[in-house]
């Protein structure tokens, strides 16, 4: 009875979970909605249809997202073209604006009218006008032009040509305005294009102070439960005729055929949520070999080089408060991926990635022997056998790259070969430009020299414990007294000082400037990384060919509308619920998070938690409008059970009307494996309620007249 009870509960538990560990998964392709998902998200939940998301220029959802500066998406909100996205993809913008005494980054900002809204050159986003499958004519083209070389057909330079061609044929003659996309799908089993309409009037309007936007910066950066509100605000403009246009004080707000309403009543945990953007990159298709690749080599390299040099900046940056300001930014960069490689790893071990992905290739195993198709089990074989080849050369790649260029400073100076060092010694413009533009914008106020020093001398040790002797760069191989190297490298160097290098140029020679310890150790690794890089590329054409060949294996064994192309900066939408997850035994985070979190995490010794004086004031008097919670808290961030990645930052997540409860800006590091492979109780997108965006606005920035021109349903 008691086992029969066991199977009974066993064989239940198979049949509840199972469907369950797919639900949610997945980065869609508009175009298929109709024919894969729409039935199930209306199960869930949602009142649209198809068509109104996606119908491009026709008034869906789909016209209201846009490719925000290629790396982050956006969404319009009102009907004079605003557009919300994270105030970390608007940092540059706001960094470009402020100055000493008009500091946006710490003060924040706000156009109070129209005119006051700032232009920001370089800045373009585009909309989706068409998404095209061109897999035909692309394998037409590519038989007509002979070629079959991967390096070519995967390369989206290459691509561009054929997407004219394309264009030219079949729509004519193309307007400056119009971009176009051809990327490879499914490793190039099929092409997509891509038609987007690009506008470069891209205006800021308003920001939130840092002690806001990122309110927990890189402490709190990829953790659940978090309390930042990542936004910032611009504004779209157009010619008269409403057309895409460069920047002109004359041009008008766009009118967008459609716009988000926001909506402000929230939702509950397991309300459906859907995510439109622009992820840039997964590996899904990855097979066992590369899952243990990547953990054993890409990841470990990364987060053993990492950690010793965050390490050492960090004991700096703590001691004096010039080099923290000095150091902070280089110290955020290297613990994104830092911390995103900790919890790949972690997931990958914990949920055996590896036997997962050895269960699907048997799985294709079998099914390609039943139906007779070698060339699939071949293909798997040639991967396994090309990832052991290349796993030394790989290794040292990163070594390279990770202990090396992106951790040593001086590796990275601006050395001079021979000929540029004549045509320096003889031209006085060229050496001041050089000197001005080149050394001094890398040597810059933010170089600490014995910073430096200290990481240089931690980089090296560890650098070269890890490294066999004979693939040690020239420079490095017999070093014995690693503080002597670095001294004499850091002291003795004429990069130490802009009038010794400059003297050095005109009254040295080449020989001896080519001696000098920095160019040497630059140019040496330099030299190396190219020499091993070469030798990992040696095996691309072949490996692109092969995984080309396995998942179309898969594609035909799943039936190719049940698999989703991994992400590659193409348009997607993902689906889910709000719903909270158990990081480990005995600990549960909720859906949602408050403003009494914000003030639990203040800190006002610690840069990263300082709150302005003007929140407490909100919070403390409770001036939440309507926009709080029934419980009176104050709603900051929700998380869903979404398949996002990098690139979807700044998504609109809208409700199963089409209004916007978010905007996606961050994944929990437990769940970033999921680029790997979906982790349905660990993975969780972090979006900023919008109710939070919407009492910043109004209550802090005192933005009433862009709360005016918003559609907000409750
Ligand atoms: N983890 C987020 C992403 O990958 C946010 C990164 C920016 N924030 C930071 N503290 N570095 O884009
Ligand atoms: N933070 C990421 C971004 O900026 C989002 C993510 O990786 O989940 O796109």
């Amino acid at each position: 009875m008691k086992t029969y009870k066991k199977i009974c509960a066993a064989l239940l538990t198979a049949l509840l979970c199972v469907p369950s560990l797919k639900a949610d998964e997945g980065m869609w392709l508009l175009p298929y909605l109709k024919q894969q998902n729409i039935k199930r998200m209306q199960e869930m939940g949602l009142t649209l249809s198809a068509e109104q998301i996606y119908n491009p220029g026709q008034g869906s959802v789909i016209d209201a997202v846009v490719h925000f500066d290629g790396g982050c998406t956006g969404e319009l909100i009102s009907s004079q073209g605003l557009l919300l996205t994270n105030h970390h993809c608007g940092y540059d913008q706001i960094r470009e604006h402020s100055t000493v005494t008009n500091n946006f980054l710490r003060d924040g900002f706000y156009a109070p009218t129209m005119k006051d809204e700032l232009p920001n050159p370089g800045l373009v986003v585009t909309f989706i006008d068409e998404i095209v499958d061109v897999t035909d004519y692309v394998n037409a083209y590519l038989k007509k032009a002979k070629c079959n070389d991967p390096m070519e057909y995967l390369s989206r330079d290459y691509l561009t040509k054929v997407a004219n061609a394309w264009y030219k044929k079949n729509r004519g003659k193309k307007p400056g305005y119009i971009v176009l996309d051809l990327a490879p799908f499914y490793e190039g089993n099929k092409f997509i294009l891509s038609i987007s309409k690009e506008y470069s009037d891209v205006r800021l309007v308003a920001a939130p102070p840092s002690s806001i936007g990122s309110y927990g910066a890189d402490t709190d950066n990829w953790v659940w439960p978090r309390h930042s509100g990542d936004f910032c605000v611009f504004r779209i403009y157009t010619d008269k005729d409403g057309k895409p246009a460069k920047y002109d004080p004359n041009n008008v707000p766009m009118r967008p055929k459609f716009h988000f309403k926001v909506n402000s009543g929230g939702l509950n945990e397991d309300d459906f949520v859907m995510i439109m953007g622009y992820p840039g990159r997964t590996n899904h298709f990855y097979t066992a070999a590369e899952v243990a690749e990547r953990r054993d080599i890409d990841n470990t390299v990364r987060i053993d080089m990492r950690k010793v040099r965050q390490e050492t900046m960090l004991a700096e940056m703590r001691a004096d408060e010039a080099v923290n300001i000095q150091y902070a930014s280089k110290y955020a960069r290297s613990t994104n991926a830092y911390k995103n490689a900790i919890g790949s790893n972690w997931a990958i071990r914990k949920m055996d990635f590896e036997g997962m992905k050895k269960d699907q290739q048997a799985k294709l195993t079998k099914y390609a022997t039943e139906n007779n198709k070698p060339e699939y089990i071949e293909a798997m074989k040639k991967i396994e056998e090309m990832v052991a080849q290349r796993a030394d050369f790989r290794k040292q790649v990163w070594m390279i790259d990770e202990g090396l260029l992106r951790a040593v400073e001086s590796v990275g100076a601006p050395v001079l070969d021979e000929k540029t060092f004549n045509e320096l010694k003889s031209n006085a413009d060229k050496r001041t430009k050089f000197i001005n533009e080149k050394y001094l914008t890398y040597f810059n106020k933010d170089y600490n020299k014995e910073v430096d020093r200290k990481v240089t001398k931690a980089m090296l040790t560890a650098f070269i414990n890890g490294t066999a002797p004979e693939n040690l760069p020239a420079v490095l191989r017999g070093v014995k007294d690693i503080n002597g190297f670095v001294n004499n490298l850091l002291d003795k160097t004429i990069y130490r000082d802009a009038s010794v290098l400059e003297s050095a140029i005109i009254n040295g020679d080449y020989a001896s400037y080519d001696a000098d310890p920095v160019v040497r150790l630059s140019k040496d690794v330099h030299a190396l990384h190219a020499d091993v890089k070469g030798k990992v590329a040696g095996f691309d054409r072949e490996f692109a060919r092969v995984r080309k060949t396995y998942v179309k294996g898969i594609m035909e064994m799943e039936g190719e509308m049940n698999v989703w192309p991994d992400a590659n900066s193409t348009v997607r939408y993902t689906f889910g619920k709000l719903k909270g997850y158990i990081p480990r035994d005995n600990v549960y985070y909720g859906f949602q998070t408050t403003m009494e979190g914000v003030m639990e995490k203040e800190d006002p010794t610690n840069p990263e938690y300082t709150l302005s004086p003007k929140l407490k004031d909100i919070y403390n008097r409770k001036d939440f409008g309507s926009y709080a919670l029934a419980n009176g808290k104050m709603p900051v961030d929700i998380c869903a059970t979404t398949h996002t990645t990098g690139g979807n930052s700044g998504s609109p997540v809208i409700d199963k009307y089409g209004n916007l409860v978010g905007l996606n800006f961050d994944r929990n590091w437990e769940g970033v494996g999921g680029d790997i492979n979906y982790l349905a109780d660990y993975q969780r997108s972090i979006i900023c309620d919008v109710r939070y965006v919407l009492l910043i606005l109004d209550k802090y920035l005192g933005a009433q007249r862009l709360i005016d021109e918003m559609d907000i349903a409750k």
